[in-house]
């Protein structure tokens, strides 16, 4: 098989550049799904290259979703990854997309619940109250009157012991990934564990970005910390709130084991932080970084709490690594625009953000029991997990299931959903994810049954 790959010889990073052209081929559609790519030695001999990086290629691609390693057998390019496109964080888009009806895609909150009166009247309150100083380049860390603000709501809210001195605003937890990423790999530590399966749009960003990827399997209690103690990673992206895609909530005892893990080996974890505003059955988790503040660098947004457009996010690291992300970020762009920020901490300082999010945890608790109810009438085989929080839940589909296919004939019904099969970097259980914010109550019923007509 001649796979046309242009490896140039002298220009160094062979190992990223044949990462990059299979990963363009497949993307392309030049390598097709179910391709069996050449083995190793003779890929390896055809191109003029050790052995040793064509294995890295393959272990990055699989990683990453765009391959799948059959152990005894010829590596094989993946469905998910030639049949989806992919997000900037969550996931696959769904290609030529007739008329869509019922929106269950996760990733979007309501949009028509953003608290437009409340914002704007935080936004008057700064355009006659700040001063005309105050228009200069900002901080690039962040204005402190919002980063003041976010330490206080996230201490308070989400039991973080965050301290405004070690924070940086940042648009979106995109952005805060894609520094600490950076910023690791400066010193030396680019081995990333990632939950498998998880967003493969972050698994691409923290790629981007310098990572070394080490896909670590997800169980009902969050992820295997044996199997992140076996993979030497220097650092993991977790979602311990609710794991993404699974819904998981990282239980105690390894939460214990994560602490023990860091403590031995230096290990530093990214917690993703995106959606613990919501929580519907059960007391807030608090946050990892409330517990091992030195070993933690937490992100979140306000992507789902108001709307993902705001691009304002927030991230708070152990010191010496808060100084390096502060410093990438000048060099980066310096800084997000202060009059989105200085509105941010207004609606945090009067209660505004609070308010919203009681309001807003209601509707969407409502409709979280509307999905679950048309899906136990029209879908019993499923089994729905992940629902005690967040914005989505996961409905596991019987083994066997081609999940991405029941998504392709639901969106030509106009349903959109996403399938579990491209978060995965190995053939799991087939699953559907499934986002209730977007869709009223009364509309969740008929998309779940158009979906039951395909499954
Ligand atoms: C797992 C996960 N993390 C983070 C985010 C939010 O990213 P951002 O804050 O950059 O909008 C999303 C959005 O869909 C997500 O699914």
């Amino acid at each position: 098989m001649d796979l046309h790959l242009h490896i140039d010889h002298s220009a160094g990073a062979v190992t990223v550049q044949l990462t990059s052209a299979l990963r363009d081929s497949i993307r392309s559609g030049a390598l097709r799904a179910g391709t069996s790519l050449p083995p190793s030695r003779q890929l390896a001999q055809d191109l003029g290259l050790s052995r040793g990086v064509i294995v890295e290629a393959y272990s990055q691609l699989a990683a990453e979703g765009f391959v799948i390693a059959r152990p005894g057998a010829r590596t094989m390019v993946s469905a998910c990854a030639t049949a989806a496109e992919v997000s900037p964080v969550d996931g696959p888009v769904q290609p030529g997309a007739v008329a869509v009806r019922y929106q269950l895609r996760p990733g979007t909150p309501d949009l028509s619940l953003f608290p437009r009166s409340s914002w704007m009247s935080a936004l008057r309150h700064v355009m006659t109250s700040i001063p005309h100083d105050a228009l200069g380049y900002p901080d690039p860390a962040g204005v402190p009157q919002l980063r003041d603000e976010l330490a206080a709501y996230l201490n308070r809210v989400r039991a973080a012991r965050a301290d405004a001195q070690h924070m940086v605003v940042v648009n979106g937890v995109a952005l805060a990934l894609s520094l600490v990423t950076r910023a690791l790999a400066s010193q030396g530590r680019d081995l990333i564990a990632i939950e498998d399966p998880s967003g493969l749009g972050q698994r691409e960003l923290l790629a981007a970005s310098g990572a070394r990827l080490v896909p670590i399997p997800v169980d009902d209690e969050g992820i295997s910390v044996a199997a992140l103690s076996l993979s030497g990673a220097h650092a993991v992206l977790l979602t311990p709130a609710h794991q993404f895609p699974t819904g998981v909530v990282l239980s105690p005892a390894r939460r214990t084991a994560l602490a023990a893990w860091a403590a031995e080996t230096g290990g530093h974890i990214i917690e993703d932080d995106y959606d613990a505003e919501f929580r519907f059955d059960r007391e807030p988790v608090g946050t990892l970084q409330g517990l091992l503040p030195s070993h933690v660098t937490l992100t979140g947004s306000v992507s789902k709490s108001l709307a993902p457009g705001l691009r304002l996010g927030w991230m708070v690291s152990p010191p010496p690594l808060a100084a390096e992300v502060a410093r990438l970020r000048q060099l980066l762009d310096l800084g997000s625009p202060v009059l989105e920020q200085h509105a941010l901490a207004r609606f945090l300082g009067d209660g505004g953000y609070d308010r919203h999010l009681r309001r807003a945890r209601k509707v969407y608790r409502r409709r979280r029991d509307a999905l679950a109810n048309a899906l136990a009438i029209h879908l019993p085989q499923a089994k729905v997990r992940g629902i005690s929080a967040g914005l989505h839940l996961l409905a596991e589909l019987p083994a066997g299931t081609d999940d991405e296919a029941i998504a392709a004939k639901a969106l030509k019904l106009g349903v959109t959903t996403s399938p579990l099969c491209p978060m995965q970097t190995h053939q799991g259980v087939p699953g559907l994810v499934l986002g209730f914010a977007v869709e009223p109550e009364h509309r969740l019923g008929e998309a779940v049954r158009l979906i039951a007509t395909v499954v």
